[in-house]
């Protein structure tokens, strides 16, 4: 058994025999520029992260798309913010100077509701190529960018495409028109296009334009499709998008189909909402709670249990692993919870060596490394799988079990299915840990226990690294 294990080497892929060429799109994470990512994004950017990773491990060709929202009537409103209360060059602003003009315009067009007309109007003139608000827009999106290249760095998010919605500017009126003609969109009460559904839909009518002209949202979505199936062919097209906007995906997904478009499988995935359990760092008012903030707080509670621990911690390098504890910790805490009920976020349960949390996976990993290190080995040697012991089967036995949690997660979309299965194996270790002795053990049953340590660690990293956390060598 064990050697049927370590055959598979520390790689341990999970081979998959209907996977097919065509490859799989993931939109997530997707923000709107101009404002920094704020907690809510967490989300959609590591549950879509670990799904990408979940199909490219079993072999598929996924292409992860970060859909920037760097289109629409917000870049009016900065535009006029920034025209009234600015004080220097829009590229000389941090994102949170951004983020408060956006705030105070929010704040000021209750007294002055023109504030709004003013911002459409520049939105307006920004689609029809203005230069000087497309300079000021190309700059607001650099720095926007910029932001959140740290963060996604962090949290060791990637993307094959950065693809933003202004990419779709020159592409949009030719599926207008082909709506038109297809008798899928008609003109509203106010003469702009609609796409209305059957009756027995019960789906309200989707806006195509809106009367000045402008594009929206969906009307960005729509190239975005015709975009992706012409250039990538691919089996499925998967948004991972908060529920607030699932009659968005409604309508879209059926528009394309009332167009008579061949299309791939178009999948909305939903997450429920996250609430923090002790009310902190819930959103104030007028502003966002930055994800930034939300990791920088894991670290701090990170580096303050690692002070705590004192001498029972061992690290060369306490930031960095406050750090991979504390950012692995919040995202953990994301990924254990089912994303399709609401999640509570406890600073309690995911910054704990107890329990379902990361520095519990982390500090599992580490001893199980440990006591290589201390045999000289990585353990890595076929063993014959007689005579084993009661814990040690146990443990066997959760090992074994990685691809099928592997292909349970990718299939139903559920990471936490992941994070349960680590969650169990570690906790099999731990016992066998306990119970039995290794490194005084003595020969084939010394080399057996190794290859298991060494097993273990092996797929405790490869899981952690498929939810996007890290583990350490020492802790
Ligand atoms: N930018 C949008 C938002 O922040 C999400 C975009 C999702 N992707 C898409 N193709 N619509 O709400």
């Amino acid at each position: 058994l064990v050697q049927e294990i370590a055959v598979q080497g520390p790689s341990l892929t999970v081979p998959t025999p209907d996977r097919g060429e065509a490859p799989i799109l993931m939109d997530y994470s997707s923000p709107n520029i101009a404002k920094p990512l704020g907690i809510h994004h967490i989300l959609s950017t590591v549950i879509g992260q670990s799904l990408y990773n979940l199909y490219t491990f079993s072999g598929y060709r996924a292409i992860a798309i970060n859909h920037i929202g760097d289109w629409g009537t917000q870049f009016g409103k900065l535009f006029i913010a920034h025209a009234r209360w600015g004080t220097k060059p829009i590229a000389e602003h941090s994102i949170d100077e951004l983020l408060g003009l956006y705030v105070r315009f929010h704040k000021e067009v209750d007294a002055m509701p023109m504030l709004e007309d003013d911002a459409r109007a520049v939105f307006a003139k920004l689609e029809s190529g203005d230069p000087e608000i497309r300079a000021f827009w190309s700059s607001s999106v650099a720095v926007t960018m910029k932001a959140m290249e740290g963060t996604y760095r962090r949290l060791h998010v990637t993307f094959d495409e950065v693809i933003g919605e202004s990419f779709y500017e020159d592409k949009m009126m030719s599926i207008v028109e082909e709506g038109k003609q297809k008798g899928v969109f008609v003109p509203g009460k106010d003469g702009a296009p609609i796409a209305p559904f059957p009756e027995e839909e019960k789906l309200p009518p989707a806006l195509v334009l809106k009367g000045d002209g402008s594009t929206i949202y969906i009307t960005r979505d729509f190239a975005t499709v015709r975009y992706r199936i012409d250039r990538w062919h691919p089996q499925s097209i998967l948004y991972v998008v908060d529920i607030a906007q699932q009659l968005h995906f409604k309508q879209l997904f059926r528009v394309i189909d009332l167009l008579g478009w061949e299309h791939p499988h178009l999948e909305h995935i939903i997450f429920g909402r996250m609430n923090f359990a002790d009310g902190s760092m819930s959103t104030r008012m007028g502003t966002i709670v930055r994800l930034e903030e939300v990791l920088d707080e894991g670290k701090r509670r990170a580096a303050e249990l690692i002070k705590e621990r004192g001498e029972k911690i061992q690290t060369d390098d306490p930031d960095a692993l406050a750090e991979m504890m504390g950012v692995g910790a919040v995202v953990y805490g994301v990924l254990s919870q089912n994303r399709l009920m609401d999640m509570i976020f406890d600073w309690k349960k995911v910054l704990t060596f107890e329990g379902n949390s990361a520095p519990y996976l982390q500090y599992t990993y580490a001893r199980a490394r440990s006591v290589l290190r201390k045999a000289g080995t990585d353990g890595d040697f076929g063993v014959d799988g007689t005579a084993v012991t009661s814990k040690e089967k146990l443990l066997l036995k959760q090992l074994m079990e990685f691809r099928s949690a592997v292909n349970a997660a990718r299939t139903e979309h559920l990471p936490h299915k992941v994070t349960t299965y680590l969650y169990t194996l570690a906790q099999a270790f731990n016992a066998f840990y306990a119970s039995e002795p290794i490194l005084t053990a003595e020969g084939s049953v010394r080399d057996r226990r190794l290859a298991l340590a060494s097993l273990t660690a092996s797929v405790l990293k490869c899981g952690a690294e498929l939810l996007t956390l890290r583990v350490p060598e020492r802790m």
